[in-house]
């Protein structure tokens, strides 16, 4: 199958795929996600075959408007103000839904499904045009860093479904916030821009335990799962704490091939100044702020993978709080939980 890329004038075309139960990558603002109409079985089940995603773990439907949600959710005056508040927007809201209302091939077979209305103009005509809402998880190959641009997209996707539509890198670069709204407090089980203080006053108590999809979803083996968002190279995460420039040395004395570092802008110019560069050294830019830092975290991983000889990466840690915590919950993922430390030789 050939994969068209399609520009934001070409949306009537791209819809008129996914009514035909085609697989067309949609643009948000946080990263590219994989849609079909979320009606037609076959078309969802190639969702999970393209990507190699297994089956048990559910879809987030995108809607154009709120209203389009209480065809299959419960009604529920919290979500309701949520998405007054904060849609369209990085924000993924589970609830009960209505008896039969969704296949089973979208939730999972949970009596749960997440819903989230993105804000990107293109994707919210797209819904329209195709007049039913899409499922979309992230439109990367399964284990690989999420897309943040249709190039990622069609890297990993290309020759799988029948179109991209293009409508350049996306601005938050890290998943969407999830909220589990059928559960008392309410829990995120996805950190993402959206943090918990963003939802306190809205929601009241909001539990933030991290383990929740994974206990949710994954219950056999959630420790299988753990690895994710990884490039070809072991990606070692440096603490904030620790000197970046002490780190690439140390490191670099470890390793045969060139070494990947991931790093803020100053990070880098103190790196150099060191006397550490290409080709021993290969770097990729964070920006000189964290919402820079998650715009582009996925880009830069995935950028090493074109470098096959660079087995280790370095990559920067930041302070778990705030967008930081979403940051590092997808960086640790990356890298296995692996830390840079001076004692133990390498990592
Ligand atoms: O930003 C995003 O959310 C992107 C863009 C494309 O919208 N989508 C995305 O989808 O990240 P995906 O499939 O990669 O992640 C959806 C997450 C998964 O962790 C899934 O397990 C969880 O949401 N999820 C979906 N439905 C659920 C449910 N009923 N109960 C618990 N977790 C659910
Ligand atoms: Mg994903």
């Amino acid at each position: 199958m050939q994969t068209k890329i399609f520009d934001t004038s070409e949306i009537p075309a791209a819809a008129a795929l996914l009514r035909q139960g085609q697989l067309v990558a949609f643009p948000t603002e946080t990263v590219y996600g994989l849609g079909a109409v979320i009606n037609n079985e076959t078309a969802v089940k190639n969702v999970y075959q393209a990507k190699g995603r297994p089956s048990d773990n559910p879809l987030i439907v995108h809607v154009a408007t709120p209203e389009m949600v209480w065809q299959y959710a419960q009604p529920n005056k919290l979500a309701q103000q949520l998405m007054t508040r904060f849609w369209p927007g990085p924000l993924t809201i589970i609830l009960p839904l209505k008896p039969q209302s969704l296949l089973a091939v979208v939730t999972g077979g949970l009596t749960t499904a997440a819903f989230r209305m993105p804000d990107n103009s293109a994707t919210l005509t797209l819904i329209k045009e195709t007049g039913i809402p899409i499922v979309g998880p992230s439109a990367n190959t399964s284990g690989k860093p999420s897309p943040t641009t249709a190039q990622h997209v069609y890297h990993d996707l290309a020759g799988k479904i029948a179109g991209i539509l293009d409508d350049g890198p996306t601005k938050v670069g890290l998943e969407s916030t999830v909220i589990d709204l059928s559960v008392q407090p309410a829990a995120i089980l996805r950190p993402g821009y959206l943090t918990a203080s963003a939802l306190t006053p809205i929601l009241g108590e909001v539990e933030t335990e991290q383990h929740h999809v994974a206990a949710n979803v994954v219950p056999k083996a959630p420790g299988m799962k753990y690895k994710h968002y990884a490039p070809n190279a072991q990606v070692v995460i440096v603490a904030p704490a620790v000197d970046f420039t002490a780190a690439v040395q140390a490191t670099r004395r470890q390793v045969s091939g060139p070494l990947g570092v991931l790093a803020f802008d100053d990070q880098l110019r103190q790196i150099a100044a060191a006397g550490n560069h290409a080709p021993a050294v290969v770097t990729f830019a964070l920006g000189d702020d964290l919402e820079q830092a998650a715009q582009e975290l996925f880009a830069g991983l995935r950028a090493f993978d074109d470098q096959p000889a660079i087995k280790t990466i370095l990559a920067a840690g930041v302070p778990e709080t705030g967008l930081g915590i979403a940051y590092m919950n997808r960086l640790k993922k990356a890298a296995g939980g692996q830390f840079f430390s001076f004692d133990s030789g390498e990592k």
